[in-house]
């Protein structure tokens, strides 16, 4: 799986984020191809195989049976949380190179688990963090990797949306599903996804946020609460404020119930002065001066481009932007930022991203 060979894919999970995913394959056409598809949803996998491989892939019912596949070099995990632990051990241990959605999984021990599983395999994994792919975070990280703000003082990070579909079950955007597969059973049912908003949206907030401040989070207080969506067995919203390493301190707003004006997704401040944006739009001041420069670019296809960095993964030998070690530091957070809203304290974060968040003291 080097240089010039053309990659064989298998899709596990062909539901909604699928979809966009199936988009940034067939973009990158010439260098890899999705040949198999494996759904407990046939007509989920038919669909995909139809829309994105001329209905040529191979449809697999289980997991297993599409990782003995020989023309699958590697996989692309979209599936409902619980199952990213055992997919991502399985593909592992079946030589399988492995791009896998977010959360990486639900607990501190999956992620052990996986741990082992990847080291003993030394095959590549990659998290799916698309939205670093965003031309405004890209830039501002390029920023504050080469010190323009000076010293990081305060960074925020906001995933925000009123999303109310969550609140009107029959609003089904995939009209194809019986009812029993809804989209959002598995998110009603904590068993199936492993926490709430925090750790579903959140997550991305999250890694967003340990990007820009490139340091160690060393504590988290966090307050989360059920705003607008009542059928929810969980939170629908999260504010999480993160003390670095570094010393800066930072913020994470994370919501299903409520939109902000723009909907900015970051901010950071320095000695030197401050940036805000989020997709594509970037405005930075530097202190002293009176407004803001400004940037925009494009739209992106943020899925199409991590499928691209993650060819430049396989075929080129380029780290990964987002591999288990970020993955591990982001579940420690909301880990820690869960039992810190529960108990209504700080709660500190090991330097081991898989040990357990605790309260000091
Ligand atoms: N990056 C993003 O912006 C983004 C957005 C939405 C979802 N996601 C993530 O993508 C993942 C999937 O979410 P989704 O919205 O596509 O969910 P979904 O319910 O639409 O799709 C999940 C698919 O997995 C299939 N499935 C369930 N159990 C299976 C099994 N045992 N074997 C094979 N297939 C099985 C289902 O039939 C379904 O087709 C989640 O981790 C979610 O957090 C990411």
């Amino acid at each position: 799986m080097t240089g010039t060979d053309r990659i064989g894919v298998g899709i596990i999970g062909a539901g909604g984020i699928a979809m966009q995913h199936g988009m940034g394959w067939n973009a990158y056409g010439d260098r890899a191809a999705v040949t198999a598809v494996a759904d407990i949803s046939r007509p989920r996998a038919q669909a995909f195989s139809d829309r994105f491989c001329s209905g040529a892939a191979t449809l697999y019912d289980d997991i297993a049976a599409l990782l003995q596949d020989p023309d699958v070099d590697a996989v692309d995990i979209c599936l409902p949380h619980h199952l990213h632990t055992p997919a991502i051990v399985a593909a592992a241990q079946a030589g399988k190179a492995i791009l896998s959605e977010k959360p990486m999984c639900t607990s501190l021990e999956d992620a052990a688990t996986m741990k082992g599983a990847l080291d003993a395999s030394g095959v590549p994994f990659m998290m799916a963090h698309n939205q670093l792919f965003q031309p405004a975070i890209r830039e501002a990280l390029r920023l504050l990797g080469d010190g323009a703000l000076g010293t990081l003082f305060y960074l925020r990070s906001m995933e925000v949306g009123q999303q109310r579909a969550i609140s009107s079950p029959r609003a089904n955007p995939n009209p194809d599903l019986a009812p029993g597969e809804h989209p959002m059973a598995w998110r009603f049912d904590p068993a199936r996804m492993g926490g709430g908003e925090v750790l579903d949206t959140g997550w991305h907030g999250a890694y967003r946020l340990l990007a820009m401040a490139g340091s160690r989070p060393v504590e988290v207080t966090a307050m989360m609460g059920r705003l607008m969506h009542q059928g929810l067995p969980s939170e629908d919203s999260g504010s999480l404020t993160v003390r670095f390493e570094n010393g800066a301190i930072g913020d994470l707003l994370t919501t299903w119930a409520f939109g902000l004006v723009e909907n900015r997704q970051f901010e950071a401040a320095g000695e030197f002065g401050a940036l805000t944006g989020g997709f594509n739009e970037l405005l930075v001041q530097l202190h002293g001066y009176p407004a803001p420069a400004r940037a925009t670019w494009p739209d992106v296809h943020t899925f199409s481009a991590e499928i691209g960095h993650f060819l430049d993964v396989l075929q080129k030998g380029v780290a990964p932007i987002a591999g288990f070690a970020e993955g591990a530091r982001v579940l420690q957070l909301i880990k820690g930022a869960y039992r810190s809203a529960a108990e209504g304290r700080t709660v500190t974060l090991p330097e081991d991203p898989l040990a357990a968040p605790f309260v000091a003291g």
